[in-house]
């Protein structure tokens, strides 16, 4: 065990570099000068302040695997020069992935993933669910949203972004012109965290695997990924979500794309600009019409 001094600066790194990542350098003791600092540069998002979802926010996860924080590899198929992204790292080490050992099966189908999650006990979630939220939406859609995991409503409902963040992310797809039943919505974990805290690593392990054939079996064209978890998960990276976000990534051959997640919308609504520049990338990719300035 660490010294408790040790494991707080660890902590509080951690939590500055978060919000180095979002581009906050500067802390204010007083609300009014804070105010008026971030009132002067309105492109930068605001640090959370009280929320209905318990305190949701984008930090990094813990560490998954030794690799360096890959986000797209050289050599994949996916990084064509007009998606290039800002950082091209070398190829894959050989060291374990959590999804090396998940192969595609061949003639899997959701409803057998289903059957083979059963009524799942893998992890010690299950002991708190209510029910498991394994998905909604449209099969065979072109288009996944992978979210973190259910809150109170998904828990209740057993379908995913059902609550104030699912009435967000609703609102996102009508505005790129689709409907939520276009669409395939999913998590990566099946199962409520209690107090909606971070899915822990050995929960992310026992669940992804099954997200995981959900995105073979649906193989859409655009993965987007809402927010640091799903992100960090399927890229098996720590690195903060705004580094990397907006950029065109792959994952196992699909063109993916990493946004902010609604909740985090709902907090800091100066944030929609980028998660609508985002989207409507991924509309351009889909054929859908780009429509200038139209945002949910
Ligand atoms: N947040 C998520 O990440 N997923 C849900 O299903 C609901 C809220």
């Amino acid at each position: 065990m660490p010294p408790l001094s040790e494991a707080i600066e660890k902590k509080l790194a951690a939590r500055l570099h978060y919000y180095e990542d979002l581009g906050i350098r500067q802390f204010y003791k007083d609300p009014a000068v804070r105010a008026s600092a971030v009132d002067a540069s309105p492109a930068m998002p605001v640090a959370p302040a009280a929320a209905s979802r318990v305190s949701y926010e984008e930090p990094p996860l813990p560490k998954t695997t030794s690799r360096p924080n890959p986000v797209v590899r050289s050599g994949s198929s996916q990084a064509s020069p007009a998606a290039a992204p800002a950082l091209v790292l070398p190829p894959r080490a050989a060291a374990p992935s959590l999804f090396d050992a998940v192969n595609k099966i061949p003639g899997d189908t959701l409803l057998k993933i289903r059957e083979d999650l059963g009524d799942c006990t893998r992890c010690k979630l299950h002991k708190t669910r209510k029910n498991i939220v394994f998905a909604d939406g449209n099969p065979t859609a072109e288009l996944i949203f992978v979210g973190e995991g259910p809150g109170a409503d998904e828990d209740a409902q057993g379908l995913p972004f059902v609550g104030r963040a699912g009435k967000l992310l609703n609102q996102m797809i009508e505005a790129m012109g689709m409907r939520r039943q276009d669409v395939y919505i999913c998590n990566v974990v099946k199962c409520r965290p209690p107090e909606n805290r971070l899915p822990e690593k050995d929960e992310i392990e026992k669940c992804s695997p099954f997200l995981l054939r959900q995105l073979d079996t649906i193989a859409p064209k655009v993965i987007v990924c809402l927010g640091a978890c799903a992100a960090q998960t399927l890229l098996e990276t720590n690195r903060g979500i705004s580094q990397f976000r907006g950029q065109w990534l792959d994952f196992r051959g699909h063109k993916l794309m990493a946004t902010y997640h609604p909740a985090y919308l709902l907090r800091n609504p100066s944030a929609k600009a980028e998660v609508w520049k985002d989207l409507q990338k991924v509309m351009a990719v889909l054929g859908l019409e780009v429509k200038k300035g139209k945002s949910a």
